[in-house]
């Protein structure tokens, strides 16, 4: 809540043309083992919006093919930097990292959670939709890395959640497991049957069926995930005020159809926006946080 709400204040500020320099003489560095557009962007704006600046490697220019060892790197990257921002593949890259690292660790995504996309998308709901209380998110679709933290984002801030999707391809057992240690009073379910899932949806939510890294299952997963598509027919079986988001990119026509992604109930762009938003909220509470 505290990066939420930092996050919808220097987004006012903005709004307001005020942008504080409350990140002056700090660095970000940024690297990257995936391509990024959002990501990288929103973090670049949200360090020259506060006054620091941002730096960027991709992931084999920072040495990350075996250049040298990863603590290696992390030691030097974190001793010189104020916050750094790893998208990669395993979790356990982020993980290892931030075990020896001297500044905080952001995850700009990894094959198991998008936690950056998660908090963003809790921001816009909370505006969208005036806060949480009676929110049910329907995610249809892939249990991948945005679910797993839409999940967990979910469960902290009380918010019911269903995932819809074939047999198979359910958010991770372990996430699922922790989620439950933490949040026993979570309201979580998943199932296969998508028209009864989004009776009550107040938001119905999808991502890729197949992710980065995955491009390889792109054929066999269309016919997997070919049940599970967000379109107009979708859409009307939820109450009229449900909202459609996405973490985009989206494929249009797969997961998606362009009648719902441009559609009144839509609101993609505005989450896309709010990364910007919340990566200052996130970047001011980690590096700044009494300022
Ligand atoms: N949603 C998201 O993370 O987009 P990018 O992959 O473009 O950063
Ligand atoms: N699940 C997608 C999210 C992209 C932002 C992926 O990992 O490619």
């Amino acid at each position: 809540m505290a990066i939420l709400d930092r996050s919808t204040e220097l987004k006012n500020l903005d709004a307001n043309g005020q942008r504080p320099n409350i990140l002056e003489n700090r660095l970000l560095t940024q690297i990257y083992d995936k391509p990024s557009l959002r990501t990288r962007l929103s973090f670049n704006a949200a360090m020259i919006h506060l006054g620091g600046q941002s730096e960027f490697f991709t992931a084999s220019e920072a040495g990350f093919d075996g250049r040298e060892s990863l603590p290696d790197i992390a030691r030097v990257v974190s001793s010189i930097s104020d916050a750094v921002v790893l998208r990669t593949f395993s979790q356990k890259r982020v993980d290892e990292f931030a075990a020896v690292s001297q500044c905080p660790v952001i995850n700009g995504l990894s094959d198991e959670f998008h936690p950056c996309q998660a908090l963003t998308d809790f921001l816009t709901i909370r505006e969208e939709l005036g806060g949480f209380t009676g929110q049910h998110l329907v995610y249809v679709g892939d249990g991948n890395n945005v679910a797993a933290s839409l999940a967990i984002v979910a469960a902290m801030l009380g918010v019911s959640m269903t995932v819809a999707c074939p047999t198979g391809f359910e958010i991770c057992e372990e996430v699922l497991a922790a989620i439950g240690q933490r949040y026993s009073k979570f309201s979580f379910r998943q199932t296969n049957d998508i028209a009864n899932a989004v009776k009550d949806a107040t938001i119905i939510y999808t991502d890729v069926w197949a992710s980065m890294g995955q491009e390889g299952e792109a054929e066999v997963r269309r016919k997997v995930f070919a049940g599970y598509q967000v379109n107009e027919e979708l859409m009307s079986k939820a109450p009229s005020a449900c909202r459609f988001m996405h973490d985009l990119p989206a494929r249009r026509g797969l997961e998606v159809t362009d009648g719902v992604m441009d559609g009144p109930q839509s609101i993609v762009f505005q989450q896309a926006e709010n990364r910007m938003h919340l990566a200052k909220g996130l970047l001011a509470w980690l590096i700044v946080r009494s300022s």
